[in-house]
């Protein structure tokens, strides 16, 4: 049988009795095939793609039975190089106070040590990563060289910013190899702009459009390729074909109208209208340049960490690493794919399990650090997982953790009010991101539909 026929078999739970059968017959598939693809692609990628393939079959295989521990690691990352943002836009942790004092957000940049902690632990197993949560990624001078890093993982890169950030280093920004960029700009005015856009100077952002263009050229660079998202308001939404012209004019790749999320609750004049029209338009597309450029960071790929975690079969790690991962479910229909598909974290190291982000004293969101050994693990994650998996044994696991304190003592998914939302989380960002590599070529579109699609096939 080829590659697309035995990861699609595998992706049938129901022919493996257990899941060290499972995990072996894992390790036999990466066994049979790597000398086929090491002479395809080199020995380093072959490894990349097979933690890849197999860490994504083992987290679906891990979402679908409820385990609590989990071996794999998540599919996709979010990293904030900054805690901190110059502008408080209504809704967002960085908002003026009163509402702004309720979220804990401590300012602070992300140290180059411990990104380079966390992208060794979580690199080769992501197929993407998002520079950026709830800051402004572009205050980090260090941003260029955690892209540069996380690239040699062969990951898909990208981040989204004000762009009202004086003194970029914009050579260092496009030499990174950034694959995808989201500016964030709601209007075409500095009046309307900054109804929202609290603190933002829009001739900042457009001198740092005008200088990436400018940059971009001198370079020969396709990336990063750069969208202008333009969150519609009432009172925005008269500016956004003079938007559209604009974005075209400077050289942007698209302009991406969008409905945002409503904020009237902290500021009332901020309102979001019935009818947005919501379209996204494309001025400068290259997709054949697009994957030379995501293609190209497989020849500076980091041979030494891809072979560490190559090295250990899963059947090793089922042995060394689980404690009471392995888990029947009980009641399963409702899940939170966050839990086991991604994983955040913010520039002081703390880890979130999704990017929601909830006052202080309702939010147990900090489920762990990078101080601990795997994060993806702690207590609090195999409590959130307990959650949904077996009720029973959620009660007896929320007693044993230590109150914090401050704030409630249990997570925050107790009460979540999303999770209905999460069916298929980033499945299609994750489909693409294997599409536009030649590391999957053998993966079928129906597999690859597969792998990702956890809930709807
Ligand atoms: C919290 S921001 C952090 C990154 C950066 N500071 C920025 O604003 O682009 C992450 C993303 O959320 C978007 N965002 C902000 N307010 C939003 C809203 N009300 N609804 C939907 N998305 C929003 C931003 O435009 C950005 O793309
Ligand atoms: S620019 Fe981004 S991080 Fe800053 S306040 Fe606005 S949404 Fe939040
Ligand atoms: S249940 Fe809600 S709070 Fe918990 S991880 Fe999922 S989205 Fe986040």
């Amino acid at each position: 049988m080829n590659f697309d026929g035995t990861v699609s078999e595998l992706l049938d739970f129901s022919d493996y009795e257990s899941f060290p059968k499972y995990l072996a017959a894992i390790d036999r598939m990466n066994e049979c095939f790597f000398g086929e693809f090491t002479e395809r692609h080199g020995e380093t990628a072959a490894k990349l793609m097979f933690l890849r393939i197999s860490n994504a079959l083992v987290a679906k295989y891990e979402y679908k039975h409820g385990h609590l521990a989990v071996l794999s690691r998540p599919l996709s990352l979010y990293v904030d190089p900054s805690n901190a943002c110059p502008l408080s836009c209504p809704g967002c942790v960085h908002m003026k106070e009163p509402d702004g004092k309720q979220y804990i957000w401590p300012k602070g940049l992300l140290r180059p040590n411990n990104f380079g902690r966390f992208i060794d632990d979580f690199g080769p197993y992501a197929f993407r990563i998002m520079f950026c949560n709830f800051g402004e990624p572009l205050l980090n001078k260090h941003t260029p060289s955690f892209i540069q890093r996380a690239r040699q993982f062969g990951i898909s890169t990208a981040l989204s910013t004000s762009f009202s950030v004086p003194g970029i280093d914009m050579d260092a920004l496009v030499a990174s190899g950034l694959w995808y960029m989201i500016l964030s700009i709601d209007g075409a005015s500095q009046e309307n702009y900054e109804k929202y856009r609290k603190g933002g100077n829009l001739d900042v952002v457009l001198e740092n459009i005008q200088r990436l263009v400018s940059t971009k050229r001198a370079m020969g660079a396709y990336s990063p390729f750069s969208v202008w998202q333009f969150l519609v308001f009432e009172h925005n939404q008269k500016e956004i074909d003079t938007a559209k012209e604009m974005a075209e004019k400077l050289g942007l790749n698209a302009i991406s109208i969008c409905r945002p999320n409503a904020v009237n609750q902290f500021d009332p004049s901020v309102l979001v209208p019935e009818h947005v029209p919501v379209e996204y338009l494309s001025f400068q597309y290259d997709g054949d340049r697009q994957i030379a450029d995501q293609e190209a960071c497989l020849g500076d790929l980091d041979a030494e960490v891809i072979d560490h975690h190559f090295r250990r079969s899963w059947v090793q790690r089922f042995e060394e690493d689980i404690d009471g991962g392995a888990y029947e479910p009980v009641a399963t229909e409702t899940r939170c794919e966050w839990l086991y598909k991604s994983m955040v974290m913010d520039s002081g190291g703390r880890i979130f399990p999704c990017c929601i982000s909830a006052p202080s004293d309702r939010r147990r969101l900090e489920f762990s650090t990078l101080e601990n050994q795997n994060p993806f693990n702690d207590s609090l994650f195999k409590v959130s997982r307990a959650l949904f998996s077996n009720p029973d044994q959620y009660r007896e696991l929320v007693d044993k953790i230590p109150p914090p304190d401050r704030g409630p003592r249990e997570p925050f998914c107790v009460k979540c009010p999303v999770i209905p939302d999460q069916r298929d989380l980033h499945r299609d960002n994750l489909m693409q991101r294997m599409k536009e590599s030649s590391l999957f070529e053998a993966i079928t579109d129906d597999t690859c539909t597969n792998l990702f699609s956890w809930n709807r096939v």
